[in-house]
Protein backbone atom coordinates (compact mmCIF):
# COMPACT_ATOMS: atom_id res chain seq x y z
CA UNK A 1 0.00 0.00 0.00
CA UNK A 2 1.27 3.43 -0.76
CA UNK A 3 -0.20 6.37 0.61
CA UNK A 4 1.41 8.93 -1.94
CA UNK A 5 0.67 7.17 -5.03
CA UNK A 6 -2.12 4.02 -6.12
CA UNK A 7 -1.82 2.05 -8.75
CA UNK A 8 -4.80 2.13 -10.46
CA UNK A 9 -6.93 -0.43 -12.69
CA UNK A 10 -10.04 -0.10 -14.71
CA UNK A 11 -11.80 -3.12 -15.89
CA UNK A 12 -14.24 -2.72 -18.85
CA UNK A 13 -11.75 0.36 -20.38
CA UNK A 14 -13.06 0.01 -23.60
CA UNK A 15 -17.00 0.56 -22.62
CA UNK A 16 -19.32 3.32 -22.85
CA UNK A 17 -18.38 4.10 -19.24
CA UNK A 18 -14.90 2.77 -18.84
CA UNK A 19 -13.95 5.65 -21.51
CA UNK A 20 -15.45 7.44 -18.86
CA UNK A 21 -13.59 6.40 -16.04
CA UNK A 22 -10.38 7.44 -18.00
CA UNK A 23 -11.65 11.21 -18.37
CA UNK A 24 -12.96 11.03 -14.97
CA UNK A 25 -9.55 9.91 -13.89
CA UNK A 26 -7.20 12.68 -15.59
CA UNK A 27 -8.23 15.32 -12.90
CA UNK A 28 -8.69 12.85 -10.10
CA UNK A 29 -6.53 14.50 -7.42
CA UNK A 30 -5.59 10.82 -6.44
CA UNK A 31 -2.02 10.68 -7.76
CA UNK A 32 -1.55 8.01 -10.04
CA UNK A 33 1.28 6.41 -10.23
CA UNK A 34 -0.24 3.25 -12.34
CA UNK A 35 -2.80 2.87 -14.64
CA UNK A 36 -3.83 -0.59 -16.06
CA UNK A 37 -6.34 -0.96 -18.86
CA UNK A 38 -8.75 -4.30 -18.84
CA UNK A 39 -10.97 -5.68 -20.83
CA UNK A 40 -12.03 -9.03 -23.64
CA UNK A 41 -9.21 -10.40 -25.07
CA UNK A 42 -11.21 -9.13 -28.70
CA UNK A 43 -9.91 -5.95 -27.15
CA UNK A 44 -5.87 -6.85 -26.49
CA UNK A 45 -3.97 -4.02 -28.03
CA UNK A 46 -6.81 -0.96 -28.24
CA UNK A 47 -4.95 2.08 -27.26
CA UNK A 48 -6.91 4.66 -25.04
CA UNK A 49 -5.84 8.56 -24.28
CA UNK A 50 -4.70 9.13 -21.16
CA UNK A 51 -3.37 12.63 -19.74
CA UNK A 52 -1.21 13.28 -23.02
CA UNK A 53 -0.77 9.28 -23.49
CA UNK A 54 -1.78 6.48 -24.89
CA UNK A 55 -1.97 3.44 -22.71
CA UNK A 56 -2.58 -0.67 -24.10
CA UNK A 57 -5.29 -2.41 -23.22
CA UNK A 58 -4.56 -5.51 -21.49
CA UNK A 59 -6.91 -8.99 -21.24
CA UNK A 60 -8.15 -9.21 -18.28
CA UNK A 61 -6.34 -11.93 -15.99
CA UNK A 62 -6.70 -12.90 -12.28
CA UNK A 63 -2.21 -12.21 -12.04
CA UNK A 64 -3.05 -8.91 -13.65
CA UNK A 65 -4.30 -7.14 -10.51
CA UNK A 66 -1.31 -8.13 -8.38
CA UNK A 67 0.03 -4.74 -6.68
CA UNK A 68 -3.02 -2.58 -7.41
CA UNK A 69 -4.45 -0.73 -4.50
CA UNK A 70 -7.59 -0.17 -6.21
CA UNK A 71 -9.76 -1.39 -9.51
CA UNK A 72 -12.77 0.22 -10.78
CA UNK A 73 -15.30 -2.14 -12.66
CA UNK A 74 -17.20 -1.42 -15.32
CA UNK A 75 -17.81 -4.48 -17.31
CA UNK A 76 -21.11 -6.23 -16.77
CA UNK A 77 -22.81 -8.07 -13.52
CA UNK A 78 -20.96 -11.61 -14.87
CA UNK A 79 -17.30 -9.85 -15.16
CA UNK A 80 -17.35 -8.02 -12.01
CA UNK A 81 -18.21 -11.82 -9.99
CA UNK A 82 -15.53 -13.45 -11.96
CA UNK A 83 -13.20 -10.98 -11.59
CA UNK A 84 -14.24 -9.76 -7.92
CA UNK A 85 -12.15 -12.47 -5.91
CA UNK A 86 -8.71 -12.07 -7.63
CA UNK A 87 -9.50 -8.39 -6.64
CA UNK A 88 -9.73 -9.17 -3.73
CA UNK A 89 -7.27 -11.65 -3.20
CA UNK A 90 -4.58 -9.19 -4.62
CA UNK A 91 -5.68 -6.96 -1.47
CA UNK A 92 -7.33 -4.03 -3.84
CA UNK A 93 -10.13 -1.95 -3.34
CA UNK A 94 -13.06 -2.80 -5.75
CA UNK A 95 -15.36 -0.23 -7.14
CA UNK A 96 -17.88 -1.63 -8.82
CA UNK A 97 -20.31 -0.55 -11.55
CA UNK A 98 -21.91 -3.46 -11.92
CA UNK A 99 -25.65 -4.71 -10.41
CA UNK A 100 -23.96 -8.14 -9.47
CA UNK A 101 -23.20 -7.10 -5.50
CA UNK A 102 -25.14 -3.68 -4.99
CA UNK A 103 -27.94 -5.51 -2.69
CA UNK A 104 -25.62 -7.93 -1.25
CA UNK A 105 -25.98 -7.00 2.86
CA UNK A 106 -22.47 -6.66 3.33
CA UNK A 107 -21.79 -4.99 0.00
CA UNK A 108 -21.96 -0.64 0.78
CA UNK A 109 -23.61 1.21 -1.99
CA UNK A 110 -22.67 4.10 -2.08
CA UNK A 111 -22.79 7.84 -3.63
CA UNK A 112 -20.05 10.33 -1.45
CA UNK A 113 -22.75 13.13 -1.18
CA UNK A 114 -25.50 10.59 0.75
CA UNK A 115 -23.70 7.92 2.83
CA UNK A 116 -20.16 8.52 2.61
CA UNK A 117 -19.82 7.01 6.30
CA UNK A 118 -20.89 3.79 5.18
CA UNK A 119 -17.58 3.29 3.62
CA UNK A 120 -15.48 1.11 5.48
CA UNK A 121 -11.98 0.98 6.89
CA UNK A 122 -10.82 -2.30 5.33
CA UNK A 123 -10.10 -2.72 2.16
CA UNK A 124 -12.84 -4.29 -0.07
CA UNK A 125 -15.46 -4.26 -2.56
CA UNK A 126 -18.08 -1.05 -2.91
CA UNK A 127 -20.80 -1.22 -5.10
CA UNK A 128 -21.56 1.70 -7.03
CA UNK A 129 -25.61 2.47 -7.35
CA UNK A 130 -27.31 2.51 -10.81
CA UNK A 131 -27.37 5.77 -12.99
CA UNK A 132 -30.67 6.75 -12.31
CA UNK A 133 -30.54 6.18 -8.72
CA UNK A 134 -27.95 8.21 -7.96
CA UNK A 135 -29.03 11.43 -9.33
CA UNK A 136 -32.42 10.77 -7.70
CA UNK A 137 -30.49 10.12 -3.99
CA UNK A 138 -28.82 13.01 -4.57
CA UNK A 139 -31.41 15.13 -4.85
CA UNK A 140 -33.72 13.22 -2.22
CA UNK A 141 -30.86 13.23 0.71
CA UNK A 142 -31.65 16.75 1.88
CA UNK A 143 -35.33 16.22 1.59
CA UNK A 144 -35.36 13.16 4.00
CA UNK A 145 -32.72 15.14 6.21
CA UNK A 146 -34.96 18.45 6.50
CA UNK A 147 -38.53 17.18 6.52
CA UNK A 148 -38.70 13.43 5.62
CA UNK A 149 -40.52 11.51 2.60
CA UNK A 150 -43.83 10.12 3.19
CA UNK A 151 -43.43 8.81 -0.64
CA UNK A 152 -41.86 9.46 -4.20
CA UNK A 153 -42.90 8.97 -7.32
CA UNK A 154 -40.36 9.22 -10.50
CA UNK A 155 -40.60 8.88 -13.99
CA UNK A 156 -37.14 8.63 -15.98
CA UNK A 157 -36.31 9.61 -19.01
CA UNK A 158 -33.45 7.48 -19.97
CA UNK A 159 -30.50 8.40 -22.27
CA UNK A 160 -29.39 5.43 -25.26
CA UNK A 161 -26.24 5.77 -23.69
CA UNK A 162 -27.33 3.85 -20.51
CA UNK A 163 -27.88 0.58 -22.40
CA UNK A 164 -24.15 1.09 -22.83
CA UNK A 165 -22.38 1.61 -26.23
CA UNK A 166 -24.52 -0.67 -28.14
CA UNK A 167 -27.02 1.74 -27.13
CA UNK A 168 -25.53 4.70 -28.19
CA UNK A 169 -24.34 2.90 -31.84
CA UNK A 170 -28.19 1.82 -32.35
CA UNK A 171 -29.34 5.40 -31.98
CA UNK A 172 -26.71 6.71 -34.05
CA UNK A 173 -27.84 4.21 -37.18
CA UNK A 174 -31.24 5.23 -36.62
CA UNK A 175 -30.42 8.50 -36.68
CA UNK A 176 -28.43 7.77 -39.99
CA UNK A 177 -31.62 6.77 -41.69
CA UNK A 178 -30.93 2.97 -40.59
CA UNK A 179 -32.51 0.28 -39.05
CA UNK A 180 -30.43 -0.59 -35.74
CA UNK A 181 -29.44 -4.38 -36.37
CA UNK A 182 -28.14 -4.91 -32.67
CA UNK A 183 -31.43 -4.82 -30.72
CA UNK A 184 -30.48 -2.77 -28.38
CA UNK A 185 -33.84 -1.73 -27.57
CA UNK A 186 -37.24 -3.25 -28.05
CA UNK A 187 -38.67 -0.83 -30.07
CA UNK A 188 -37.39 2.59 -33.25
CA UNK A 189 -35.71 4.46 -30.32
CA UNK A 190 -35.39 7.76 -33.14
CA UNK A 191 -38.64 9.92 -32.58
CA UNK A 192 -40.11 7.78 -30.41
CA UNK A 193 -40.53 7.33 -26.03
CA UNK A 194 -40.11 3.69 -25.09
CA UNK A 195 -41.99 2.34 -21.62
CA UNK A 196 -39.48 -0.27 -21.04
CA UNK A 197 -35.93 0.40 -19.78
CA UNK A 198 -34.03 -2.82 -18.57
CA UNK A 199 -35.96 -6.32 -18.74
CA UNK A 200 -39.59 -7.17 -17.31
CA UNK A 201 -40.24 -8.65 -14.28
CA UNK A 202 -42.58 -11.68 -13.40
CA UNK A 203 -45.35 -8.76 -11.93
CA UNK A 204 -44.60 -6.57 -15.26
CA UNK A 205 -41.91 -4.06 -13.11
CA UNK A 206 -38.72 -3.73 -15.12
CA UNK A 207 -35.19 -4.14 -13.47
CA UNK A 208 -34.50 -0.89 -14.15
CA UNK A 209 -38.22 0.30 -11.85
CA UNK A 210 -36.65 -2.24 -9.35
CA UNK A 211 -33.21 -0.70 -8.79
CA UNK A 212 -34.81 2.70 -8.36
CA UNK A 213 -37.07 0.98 -5.18
CA UNK A 214 -34.15 -1.07 -3.63
CA UNK A 215 -31.07 1.10 -4.27
CA UNK A 216 -32.81 4.46 -3.24
CA UNK A 217 -33.76 2.59 0.20
CA UNK A 218 -30.38 1.03 0.81
CA UNK A 219 -28.48 4.02 -0.10
CA UNK A 220 -30.68 6.03 2.41
CA UNK A 221 -30.41 3.86 5.10
CA UNK A 222 -34.88 3.70 4.77
CA UNK A 223 -36.26 0.08 4.45
CA UNK A 224 -39.58 1.12 4.00
CA UNK A 225 -39.14 3.96 1.76
CA UNK A 226 -42.39 4.41 -0.76
CA UNK A 227 -40.69 5.09 -4.43
CA UNK A 228 -42.99 4.45 -7.46
CA UNK A 229 -40.91 4.54 -10.25
CA UNK A 230 -41.98 4.53 -14.05
CA UNK A 231 -38.66 3.92 -16.02
CA UNK A 232 -38.86 5.47 -19.67
CA UNK A 233 -36.24 4.97 -22.85
CA UNK A 234 -35.67 8.71 -25.06
CA UNK A 235 -33.89 9.05 -28.20
CA UNK A 236 -31.15 10.93 -26.48
CA UNK A 237 -27.43 10.40 -26.69
CA UNK A 238 -26.26 10.88 -22.29
CA UNK A 239 -27.89 12.24 -19.72
CA UNK A 240 -31.09 11.08 -17.83
CA UNK A 241 -33.74 13.16 -16.68
CA UNK A 242 -35.83 12.72 -14.01
CA UNK A 243 -39.59 13.89 -13.39
CA UNK A 244 -39.60 13.57 -9.20
CA UNK A 245 -42.94 13.83 -7.11
CA UNK A 246 -41.99 14.19 -2.71
CA UNK A 247 -44.48 14.10 -0.51
CA UNK A 248 -42.85 15.29 2.87
CA UNK A 249 -43.31 13.88 6.24
CA UNK A 250 -43.47 17.38 7.60
CA UNK A 251 -45.47 20.17 5.82
CA UNK A 252 -42.77 22.37 4.02
CA UNK A 253 -42.82 26.01 1.75
CA UNK A 254 -41.42 26.01 -1.11
CA UNK A 255 -38.72 28.23 0.19
CA UNK A 256 -37.92 25.71 2.51
CA UNK A 257 -37.49 23.10 0.43
CA UNK A 258 -35.44 25.64 -1.73
CA UNK A 259 -33.58 25.99 0.64
CA UNK A 260 -32.90 22.93 1.27
CA UNK A 261 -32.23 21.80 -1.93
CA UNK A 262 -29.89 24.87 -2.65
CA UNK A 263 -27.03 24.09 0.06
CA UNK A 264 -27.11 20.30 -0.80
CA UNK A 265 -23.46 18.42 -1.78
CA UNK A 266 -22.92 17.41 -5.38
CA UNK A 267 -26.37 19.51 -6.73
CA UNK A 268 -26.89 22.45 -8.87
CA UNK A 269 -30.37 24.11 -8.28
CA UNK A 270 -31.76 26.14 -10.54
CA UNK A 271 -34.69 28.30 -8.65
CA UNK A 272 -36.26 29.99 -11.34
CA UNK A 273 -38.88 28.45 -13.04
CA UNK A 274 -37.19 28.35 -17.05
CA UNK A 275 -33.67 28.29 -15.74
CA UNK A 276 -33.54 24.47 -15.46
CA UNK A 277 -31.27 22.24 -17.25
CA UNK A 278 -31.95 19.76 -20.00
CA UNK A 279 -29.73 16.81 -20.79
CA UNK A 280 -27.67 18.66 -23.37
CA UNK A 281 -26.76 20.83 -20.74
CA UNK A 282 -26.07 18.23 -18.47
CA UNK A 283 -24.02 15.92 -20.89
CA UNK A 284 -20.56 16.14 -20.21
CA UNK A 285 -20.59 17.38 -16.46
CA UNK A 286 -20.74 15.90 -13.28
CA UNK A 287 -23.10 17.89 -10.87
CA UNK A 288 -27.03 16.34 -10.52
CA UNK A 289 -29.32 19.56 -11.74
CA UNK A 290 -32.54 20.20 -10.18
CA UNK A 291 -35.01 23.06 -11.50
CA UNK A 292 -38.90 23.18 -11.40
CA UNK A 293 -39.44 22.94 -8.16
CA UNK A 294 -43.11 23.61 -7.58
CA UNK A 295 -45.41 22.98 -4.78
CA UNK A 296 -48.50 20.99 -5.60
CA UNK A 297 -52.07 21.77 -6.03
CA UNK A 298 -53.69 19.11 -4.27
CA UNK A 299 -51.00 18.38 -1.09
CA UNK A 300 -49.81 20.65 1.74
CA UNK A 301 -46.60 17.97 1.61
CA UNK A 302 -46.23 17.88 -2.12
CA UNK A 303 -43.24 19.16 -4.21
CA UNK A 304 -42.34 18.24 -7.88
CA UNK A 305 -39.45 18.71 -9.33
CA UNK A 306 -36.82 18.06 -12.37
CA UNK A 307 -33.88 16.25 -11.73
CA UNK A 308 -30.78 15.52 -14.76
CA UNK A 309 -27.55 14.58 -14.54
CA UNK A 310 -24.86 12.32 -17.05
CA UNK A 311 -25.38 8.72 -16.86
CA UNK A 312 -21.93 7.80 -17.89
CA UNK A 313 -20.33 10.75 -15.61
CA UNK A 314 -22.38 11.05 -12.13
CA UNK A 315 -24.41 8.24 -12.87
CA UNK A 316 -21.51 6.16 -13.46
CA UNK A 317 -17.70 7.35 -13.41
CA UNK A 318 -17.45 9.99 -11.68
CA UNK A 319 -19.24 8.65 -8.90
CA UNK A 320 -17.42 5.63 -8.69
CA UNK A 321 -14.17 8.24 -9.26
CA UNK A 322 -15.46 9.80 -6.08
CA UNK A 323 -15.53 6.60 -4.08
CA UNK A 324 -12.32 5.70 -5.09
CA UNK A 325 -11.23 9.45 -3.77
CA UNK A 326 -12.48 9.17 -0.39
CA UNK A 327 -10.78 5.64 0.02
CA UNK A 328 -7.34 7.21 -0.89
CA UNK A 329 -7.87 10.19 1.10
CA UNK A 330 -9.23 7.94 4.02
CA UNK A 331 -5.90 5.60 3.97
CA UNK A 332 -4.05 8.66 3.74
CA UNK A 333 -5.08 10.55 6.58
CA UNK A 334 -4.62 7.10 8.48
CA UNK A 335 -1.00 6.88 7.76
CA UNK A 336 -0.39 9.70 8.68
CA UNK A 337 -2.20 9.44 11.83
CA UNK A 338 0.00 6.02 12.19
CA UNK A 339 3.14 8.26 11.45
CA UNK A 340 3.68 5.35 8.61
CA UNK A 341 4.25 8.69 6.13
N1 LIG B 1 -24.18 3.08 -19.27
C1 LIG B 1 -24.62 3.56 -18.12
O1 LIG B 1 -25.29 4.61 -18.01
C2 LIG B 1 -24.32 2.83 -16.88
C3 LIG B 1 -24.57 3.48 -15.69
C4 LIG B 1 -24.31 2.81 -14.50
C5 LIG B 1 -23.81 1.56 -14.53
N2 LIG B 1 -23.55 0.94 -15.71
C6 LIG B 1 -22.98 -0.42 -15.63
O2 LIG B 1 -21.62 -0.36 -16.03
C7 LIG B 1 -21.25 -1.59 -16.66
C8 LIG B 1 -20.64 -1.31 -18.01
O3 LIG B 1 -21.56 -0.59 -18.77
P1 LIG B 1 -21.17 0.06 -20.20
O4 LIG B 1 -22.37 0.86 -20.53
O5 LIG B 1 -19.84 0.74 -20.16
O6 LIG B 1 -21.05 -1.28 -21.11
P2 LIG B 1 -20.31 -1.49 -22.50
O7 LIG B 1 -20.20 -0.22 -23.26
O8 LIG B 1 -21.01 -2.64 -23.14
O9 LIG B 1 -18.79 -1.95 -22.10
C9 LIG B 1 -18.50 -3.19 -21.47
C10 LIG B 1 -17.01 -3.28 -21.16
O10 LIG B 1 -16.74 -4.45 -20.41
C11 LIG B 1 -15.75 -5.26 -21.05
N3 LIG B 1 -16.03 -6.65 -20.71
C12 LIG B 1 -17.14 -7.38 -21.00
N4 LIG B 1 -17.05 -8.61 -20.46
C13 LIG B 1 -15.86 -8.68 -19.82
C14 LIG B 1 -15.18 -9.68 -19.06
N5 LIG B 1 -15.73 -10.90 -18.83
N6 LIG B 1 -13.97 -9.40 -18.53
C15 LIG B 1 -13.41 -8.18 -18.73
N7 LIG B 1 -13.99 -7.18 -19.44
C16 LIG B 1 -15.21 -7.43 -19.98
C17 LIG B 1 -15.89 -4.90 -22.51
O11 LIG B 1 -14.69 -5.23 -23.19
P3 LIG B 1 -14.64 -5.38 -24.81
O12 LIG B 1 -14.69 -3.97 -25.38
O13 LIG B 1 -13.34 -6.05 -25.02
O14 LIG B 1 -15.83 -6.20 -25.19
C18 LIG B 1 -16.10 -3.39 -22.40
O15 LIG B 1 -14.87 -2.76 -22.11
C19 LIG B 1 -22.52 -2.43 -16.68
O16 LIG B 1 -22.49 -3.29 -15.55
C20 LIG B 1 -23.62 -1.41 -16.56
O17 LIG B 1 -24.78 -1.95 -15.98
C21 LIG B 1 -23.77 1.55 -16.88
Amino acid sequence: MNSKGWRIGVVGATGAVGRCFLSCLETTPIPITELRLFATPRSVGTRLPFRGEERSVVATSEGGFSGLDCVLLSAGAAASKQWAPAIRAAGAWAVDNSSQFRMDSATPLVVPEVNAASIPAQRRLIANPNCSTIQLVVALKPLLDRFGLARVFVATYQSASGKGQIGVDALREEMQGGRASSGAFPRTLLGNVIPEAGTFLEDGWTTEEEKLLFESRKILGRAALVVHPTCVRVPVEIAHSEAVYVELEQEATRDAVAAALREAPGLVFADSPDAYATALEAAGRDPVYVGRLRADRCSPRGFHFWVVADNLRKGAARNAVQIAEHLHARESAAQIADGRV
